[in-house]
């Protein structure tokens, strides 16, 4: 899609397929009988007119993603005008205008509407930077739909994204457009069948991406794995006839601060997961293709990092692996030994994601990382507690879970913390390791944070389990049903928090 921001340009002469601009619904949170009209975000008269009669109308209340078309819209160039909805008007923030954006670019494409110009609100809640960034996330993300193997399937993206906006709205606007192509580029990696990313593959892949962006990429085989001691890692990729893939990133830019923080990206990179000997049950097996979403995740941070070039070194590192049952397999009750020297008994082959991260935060530290992050589609008890609405975000550290709060504010994902506490570090004692794989029923995410965080040790750690958000089942009117590229806008806002 190309983006272009139109400074300053004047809605009503712009001659475009398709003029977007965005209304709330301006009667109060409690008020039922809803008799103020939608205000247009505009102050542009000849587009009030325009509008005024369909709004006057009644029958577009300016819901959140609600849509209103008018056709040669009178005393405008534009081919057709769509008023989005962005709900009550005291409510209203860019989160709400990335939606929006992301549902017209949505309406627009099956209709063959192949152009828009989106009209940026102005005002108090709508700062110019911010605002236009959404914009551009939004309409990215919308952009992308799963289909890539259908023989019937028409090249439908929207091909050219104006943006209207008055005001800072440049740096904004760049970075919106960097993040919302990185996490599709996330999300093209996730999307793709496990014969066709296989662990190999997302090496190859990943190296392409650092090789376009100028960061240092490095992929290794099972030696390497052997080599480091990675006893945790091998054995999940033993049963499989794929070799692993241990990739590793770095970006480290000549203006970070000597001695200062060392950002460690360390991401599940499972590209099928049958469970192993614990196989899995056939039903909806085929989704754990999407197992590899944490190390995708990864893969489009540092995409999106080596543009947007923060002041401070990252290590991106993605264990990636199949987890197939064979003779080879490993079996409940073996032990192994971690990278780290930590002893681990093999209750349930399919808890095999710690098991792979266990070595990967092991290498990340070993590297140097003085701050880390994982990304893991881990449990599927995350979504038992947080269901599709919340990603499950951990941290052994306040500081740095500040940080990340923080960014949360920016990216709009919703994480929800979950504890940590040296109660829960007795479901993983084992009788004859340091550790087992595997916690019992109860606090499933809890357990396999707990589990994570031995490995982790002293260092600063976050972990997200992006189980229940990695892929998303319903369709929503601004993103398709797929993978959803969850956690790389996170991860890129807290990493830029230790630039500098
Ligand atoms: N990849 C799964 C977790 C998962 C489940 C991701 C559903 C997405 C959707 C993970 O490797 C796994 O199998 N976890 C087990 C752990 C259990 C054996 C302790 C689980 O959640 O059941
Ligand atoms: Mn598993
Ligand atoms: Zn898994």
């Amino acid at each position: 899609m190309k983006t272009e921001l139109l400074k300053g340009k004047s809605p009503s002469q712009i001659e475009t397929p398709l003029l977007v601009v965005f209304a709330t619904d301006n009667n109060a949170a409690k008020d039922k009988d809803a008799k103020a009209e939608p205000g247009l975000l505009t102050g542009d008269a000849a587009l009030k007119t325009a509008a005024e009669a369909v709004l006057a109308g009644g029958e577009f209340k300016a819901a959140a993603n609600e849509t209103l078309l008018l056709h040669a819209p009178a005393g405008l160039k534009a081919a057709r005008l769509l008023i989005v909805g962005l709900g009550k008007a005291a409510k209203a923030t860019p989160h709400d205008v990335r939606k929006a954006a992301g549902t017209a670019v949505r309406f627009a494409k099956p209709r063959g509407i192949r152009a828009l110009t989106v009209l940026a609100p102005e005002g108090a809640g709508f700062p110019a930077g911010a605002t236009a960034r959404a914009i551009a996330e939004g309409a990215l993300v919308a952009d992308f739909d799963p289909d890539t193997y259908r023989s019937d399937r028409k090249d439908q993206s929207v091909q050219s994204l104006g943006v209207i906006a008055a005001g800072e709205a440049e740096a904004g606007f760049r970075e919106g457009v960097i993040v919302g192509e990185s996490q599709n580029f996330a999300r093209y990696l996730v999307n793709e069948p496990g014969n066709r990313m296989t662990p190999t593959v997302l090496g190859q892949k990943a190296a392409e991406m650092c090789r376009e962006f100028g960061v240092k990429c490095e992929v290794y085989g099972a030696e390497k794995l052997h080599e480091l001691k990675m006893g945790a890692f091998w054995s999940v990729s033993q049963g499989s006839a794929e070799p692993p893939a241990l990739i590793v990133m770095s970006y480290e830019p000549a203006n970070a601060k000597p001695g200062g923080p060392v950002i460690g990206l360390v991401g599940k990179g499972i590209t099928f997961d049958t469970g192993g000997i614990s196989i899995k049950p056939s039903d909806n097996m085929e989704k754990m293709k999407y197992d590899m979403a944490g190390g995708a995740a990864m893969i489009g941070a540092m995409r999106a990092i080596a543009q947007l070039k923060p002041a401070v070194k990252v290590i991106g590192v993605v264990c990636a692996a199949e987890n197939m049952p064979s003779g080879t397999a490993q079996k409940p009750g073996d032990v192994q030994i971690a990278m780290s020297g930590k002893s681990i008994e093999i209750i349930n082959t399919d808890a095999e994601g710690r098991l792979v991260l266990a070595d990967g935060l092991a290498y990340a530290r070993q590297l140097g990382a003085t701050h880390l992050i994982d990304a893991a589609t881990l449990t599927g008890a995350v979504a038992v507690a947080l269901g599709t609405v919340n990603a499950g975000v951990f941290a052994n550290e306040e500081d740095t879970f500040g940080k990340f709060s923080e960014g949360l504010k920016i990216s709009g994902e919703r994480f929800w913390r979950l504890p940590l506490e040296d109660e829960y570090r007795e479901q993983i004692k084992s009788d004859i390791a340091d550790i087992k794989n595997t916690g019992g029923r109860y606090g499933g995410a809890v357990t396999a944070a707990m589990f994570l965080k031995e490995f982790a040790e002293d260092t600063p750690w976050i972990h997200l389990d992006i189980a229940s958000m990695a892929w998303v089942d319903e369709p929503k009117s601004w993103m398709a049903k797929g993978p959803s590229g969850v956690a790389v806008r996170s991860i890129v806002e807290w990493v830029r928090r230790y630039a500098g």
